[in-house]
């Protein structure tokens, strides 16, 4: 009996190359409904009912924008996780990452992060922050690998004894780039790219591009 509540348990393992990421409601996908049911029923099971997004009533706004991760199996689409986002013009606001619980800890969190960046890269947004509660700790981990920085604390920000913590990432820097004859060009990208494109270059490391790359990337 015990050994059979000790598998029960267990994360179910997910292979990450089996996975769909698909923006919701979708009028191509026949499991959109079914997969929006499974939203709402995870989001209630996750958060205090005082933080429980109303998906009804949000889904509404043309500015708020929910994606979700499922597998494909046999009987259909399974829910693994979702994400919201608000977008605005300066500053798109994370406001919900979630996993299904049995799926946690396999990377599914960090790879719908990167696709939500990435899919956010390619409508230009230029900075992208989120609160979160300072107790969370695997969601403060989840962006700080997302390359997300804390910016800023603010005391009893969900509920006395509970602090939120800003955090902000800039999709696009700008910098000023020199060429291997000496020529000076501005660069814009992606902090993450900028990151490993530049640290794979050797002469970097002598050269003005290094110090001004080098600035760029403690600001970010
Ligand atoms: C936060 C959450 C989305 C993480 O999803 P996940 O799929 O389990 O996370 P991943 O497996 O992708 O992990 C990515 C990184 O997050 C961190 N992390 C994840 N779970 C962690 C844990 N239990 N403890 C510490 N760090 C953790 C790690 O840095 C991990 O990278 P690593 O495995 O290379 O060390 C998930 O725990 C969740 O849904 N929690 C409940 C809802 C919530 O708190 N949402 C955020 C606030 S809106």
């Amino acid at each position: 009996m015990h050994h059979l509540h000790y598998i029960t348990a267990m994360a179910e393992s997910v292979d990450l190359s089996s996975l769909a990421f698909v923006r919701l409601p979708a009028k191509t996908l026949a499991s959109s409904d079914r997969l929006l049911c499974s939203i709402k029923q995870t989001e209630k099971r996750t958060f205090p009912t005082n933080e429980a997004f109303d998906f009804d009533s949000e889904l509404k706004k043309r500015t708020t924008v929910l994606h979700c991760v499922y597998r494909k199996q046999k009987d259909g689409p399974e829910l693994c996780g979702y994400a919201v986002y608000i977008r605005s013009k300066l500053v798109t606001r994370i406001h919900k990452v979630c996993v299904v619980e049995r799926f946690h800890g396999q990377g599914i969190g960090k790879w719908m992060v990167d696709m939500v960046l990435k899919e956010l890269k390619k409508a230009a947004a230029g900075s992208v922050d989120l609160w979160v509660d300072a107790g969370r700790i695997p969601a403060r981990r989840l962006y700080e690998a997302c390359g997300f920085k804390e910016v800023q604390v603010v005391r009893d920000y969900y509920s006395p004894g509970r602090n939120g913590i800003r955090m902000q990432m800039n999709l696009v820097v700008e910098a000023w780039d020199t060429d291997a004859e000496g020529g000076d060009h501005t660069v814009r990208m992606h902090p993450l790219d900028l990151h490993q494109r530049y640290l794979a270059v050797p002469w970097l490391d002598h050269g003005r591009g290094y110090v001004q790359l080098a600035d760029v990337l403690r600001t970010c």
